[in-house]
């Protein structure tokens, strides 16, 4: 395959946008799509190829559009249709792809389905849901507990058994056993890759099908990694069942189907063995699948040089990593990570945006935005809500993007966002916009140095040795990654070139003639003779 022939994402970079936050067009408070239209000059400046949306569907909102009504229509609050239709036209002529967010786990108890669902047992869509009885003396029909606390079956007094949900009550979950289910999604895949999605983002991926037999789940022992241990049971029957691969192959040969073939990344909080699954035989299930290992990793050389390495051995041939540091659940990495240290967070930009696979950034990535403390009263994830003070909620990685230093941010002109701004004057794109040194025009000149540099992004690459707390590895023929992860200056030998891209501006054309000093947290990228 030569590099015109690569599928559009293997180079590109991609970008999440958390619609409700990026830009609020109509002063509600709430962003929607016409004012993601708006930014796209903004998308295009920095260089992004793809985009991917969390739910602009309709929802009654109990898990903020995860919780879906209408999986083909948009939500009022977002605006229209046509507005849809008009983002995905303005995007791809800025050659910037559309990707949506779907989420085949569940639905909202509002959809018309669980409606008539669970009106009485002969409904039609009675077994479009996970429906079973209590356990002959009256107990819950096995152990699933929900990821969002509490049991994950709740009774329904009308027909008198229990539905299963993985997330919330209100978000119950969808029976991939039935051929219906399958049917409808193919029809919901085909609906927005006719309008010109350019591919999805998948909800929960590994957890859209159950044991037939509902069997229990067994309990976690102290073998088990410290979440298991903390939710007492293994996911084995509620979740991760084998049989899902044979759906994601489905929707794969769909997909395959367009003449540009649609894009699947699956959302797979799995360790990396599994994720490995996830990609089938490399061609046959997952384009890029995200790796919530690394996303939760300390940054810290040896370990995310671990994780990298071995996530790289897994992978089938074919294959290609995704890397991303943040979403709307995991918090931002310039806190996570970087402990809001610019220089930590200029490498980790130069880091992600360096690693050999698909870099997804996070609306805000781009300028250092960190998480947002978010008082009780303001709280509206409904984890943070129902869990506050043991646990706040995703909330801080979901505040209003920072567009300025003005009034709302630049992202609403309403009095009250529909979440808290953070701090302005530490991040903002109006001003970094305007500064040479500024995170966003690293990000920004990386984004352009991958463009110019087709090879560095698709090329091989190798781990080189250093000291421990550093990090290098090569790009294509021609370039070398160079990352020091610690507070320490570190010296490497045996390198030399040109600088092409450094966290430190100051040094970008020198040349190195054989020993490379890094100095504390500093990261560049090395063009050899
Ligand atoms: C993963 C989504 O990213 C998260 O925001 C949501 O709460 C759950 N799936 C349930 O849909």
């Amino acid at each position: 395959m030569t590099a015109a022939d690569e599928p559009w994402w293997k180079a590109g970079v991609l970008y999440q946008i958390y619609p409700r936050s990026f830009a609020d067009s109509n002063a509600d408070g709430v962003g929607d799509i016409p004012g993601i239209t708006e930014r796209l000059d903004h998308l295009a400046w920095l260089g992004v190829d793809g985009i991917w949306l969390s739910p602009v569907t309709v929802s009654p909102n109990a898990d903020w559009g995860y919780d879906v009504s209408d999986f083909c229509a948009i939500a009022p609050e977002f605006g229209a249709m046509d507005d849809f239709d008009r983002l995905v036209s303005e995007a791809g002529r800025r050659g910037i792809h559309v990707l949506m967010d779907i989420v085949p786990n569940h639905t909202s108890e509002q959809h018309p389905w669980f409606a008539d669902s669970r009106s009485s047992r002969t409904a039609a869509h009675r077994d479009w849901y996970v429906w079973a009885d209590a356990k002959g003396d009256g107990e819950l029909p096995n152990n699933w507990i929900s990821s969002f606390g509490g049991p994950g079956w709740t009774l329904e007094e009308t027909t008198g058994q229990y539905y299963f949900h993985n997330h919330l009550s209100e978000q119950p979950d969808l029976n991939w056993w039935s051929e219906d289910v399958r049917a409808e999604f193919d029809d919901i895949f085909r609906f927005w890759s006719d309008r010109g999605v350019a591919g999805f983002r998948i909800d929960v991926c590994n957890v859209i099908i159950k044991d037939a037999q509902l069997r229990d789940n067994p309990p976690a022992t102290e073998d088990d990694d410290f979440e298991t241990q903390m939710f007492g049971q293994r996911s084995v029957y509620n979740a991760n069942r084998p049989e899902v691969h044979e759906i994601i192959r489905r929707w794969r040969r769909q997909a395959d189907g367009y003449d540009e073939p649609r894009l699947l990344i699956g959302e797979t909080p799995v360790p990396l063995d599994k994720l490995a699954e996830f990609y089938g035989n490399g061609s046959d299930e997952l384009g890029l699948a995200f790796n919530f290992n690394f996303i939760s990793a300390p940054f810290r050389a040896d370990d995310m040089r671990a994780i990298v390495e071995e996530t790289e051995a897994a992978l089938p041939p074919g294959a290609w990593p995704a890397w991303t540091g943040s979403n709307h659940d995991m918090f931002r990495f310039p806190t996570r990570w970087a402990e809001d240290d610019p220089a930590k967070v200029r490498l980790a930009l130069l880091m992600l945006l360096s690693l050999r696979g698909t870099p997804v950034l996070y609306q805000g990535d781009e300028i250092g935005m960190a998480n947002v403390a978010v008082a009780h009263e303001d709280m509206r994830d409904p984890l943070g809500v129902r869990f506050y003070p043991y646990y706040e909620g995703r909330d801080a990685g979901r505040t209003p993007m920072q567009w300025s230093d003005g009034p709302g941010g630049g992202f609403t002109d309403a009095a009250r966002p529909w979440l808290p701004l953070g701090d302005l004057a530490a991040a903002n794109v109006a001003a970094q916009r305007e500064d040479p040194g500024s995170i966003l025009t690293l990000c920004h000149d990386l984004i352009a140095f991958r463009r110019d540099h087709p090879e560095f992004c698709t090329g091989e690459t190798e781990p080189l040795m250093t000291p421990a707390s550093a990090w290098a590895f090569t790009r294509g023929e021609r370039h070398v990654v160079a990352l020091n992860m610690s507070p320490e200056t570190v010296v490497l030998t045996d390198l030399s070139g040109t600088i092409a891209v450094c966290t430190d501006r100051s040094r970008e054309h020198d040349v190195v003639a054989s020993e490379l000093r890094l100095a504390p947290f500093e990261g560049l990228i090395l063009e050899r003779p």
